[in-house]
């Protein structure tokens, strides 16, 4: 503050936020500046929650970088001269299917067959990034311009994933510990836990009442196992046909008291 009094510039904002937070690979950095100028200009809580959560989940399912900042970069056209660029390739693209840098990073790699230390990787985050910005701009122009549900109809099939959606039938920020409310979080949740048998116990308890029988598993409980998944698959396509007509998971009120 006292800089701004003496008429100097604060240091560059977000730049703590490469690499996921100074390297960390948590939240993509590009996120971190973008939620944050959200907040800033939009002012009204709901309404950068809401857009905020648009722009999170949008980055979660898109195909990243865009074929948009891909044509750009080749041609030359981006912001940055084409002979500083760290790469003029038209670079693959992927769906992170996360907001961590860790893992958008690691699966970008992955299927690019590029290091995480290489040009190409440093290209395509600066791409995404670009990506993040632009979305970031057309949502708060149409939200200025066109008001909030204009803004989040530009992303409207963009909703929790419906594995998210079927574990937060029980998983969320609530009171009921026994009832699984001991976690919290919109982020997808099959990007980390694959394994389910865990809760074999949950639903064959919830099935018919063998407890925990089900846990050590004779192929005849693993059936059950997996058919409960189904069953929870379903109710969770329920529940996101729920959090799309604006339920309380998807306004997001859990994520008030902070
Ligand atoms: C029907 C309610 C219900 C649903 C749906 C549900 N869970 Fe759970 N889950 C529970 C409860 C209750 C517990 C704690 C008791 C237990 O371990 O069974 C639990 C425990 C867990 C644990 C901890 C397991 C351990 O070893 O301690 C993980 C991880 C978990 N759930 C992940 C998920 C994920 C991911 C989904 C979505 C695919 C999901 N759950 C869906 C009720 C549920
Ligand atoms: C980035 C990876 C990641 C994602 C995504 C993720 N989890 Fe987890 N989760 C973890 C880790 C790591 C733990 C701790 C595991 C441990 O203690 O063994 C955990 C623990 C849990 C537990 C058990 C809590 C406890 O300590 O008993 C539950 C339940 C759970 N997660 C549910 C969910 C649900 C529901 C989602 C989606 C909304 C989700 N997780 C998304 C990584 C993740």
């Amino acid at each position: 503050m006292e800089a701004v009094r003496e008429g100097k510039h604060l240091h560059s904002l977000f730049q703590y936020g490469y690499g996921g937070a100074v390297g960390w690979g948590t939240l993509c950095g590009a996120l971190n500046g973008s939620l944050a100028i959200i907040q800033m200009v939009v002012g009204e809580h709901k309404h950068w929650d809401a857009l905020g959560k648009k722009l999170m989940r949008w980055y979660e399912s898109t195909p990243l970088p865009s074929d948009k900042s891909n044509e750009y970069a080749v041609k030359g056209m981006m912001y940055v001269p084409k002979e500083k660029m760290k790469s003029t390739k038209w670079l693959p693209s992927n769906i992170s299917g996360s907001t961590l840098c860790h893992v958008s990073v690691g699966k970008w790699c992955e299927i690019s067959g590029y290091a995480s230390g290489s040009k190409e990787r440093s290209e395509r985050c600066g791409r995404l990034t670009g990506d993040v910005a632009a979305m970031t701009v057309q949502l708060l122009n149409t939200y200025f311009e066109k008001g909030l549900s204009a803004a989040l109809a530009l992303a409207a099939d963009v909703r929790l994933s419906p594995t998210t959606a079927s574990c937060r039938v029980c998983h969320y920020k609530g009171k009921d510990y026994e009832a699984g409310q001991f976690t919290r979080g919109y982020l997808a949740c099959e990007s980390c836990h694959r394994d389910m048998r865990p809760h074999a116990h949950t639903f064959v308890s919830l099935g018919g009442g063998h407890g925990e029988a089900g846990l050590k598993g004779p192929s005849w409980a693993r059936d059950l196992a997996i058919a409960g998944l189904g069953a929870a698959a379903a109710a969770g396509v329920a529940a996101g046909v729920l959090a799309g007509s604006g339920s309380r998971e998807d306004r997001g009120e859990e994520e008030k008291e902070g």
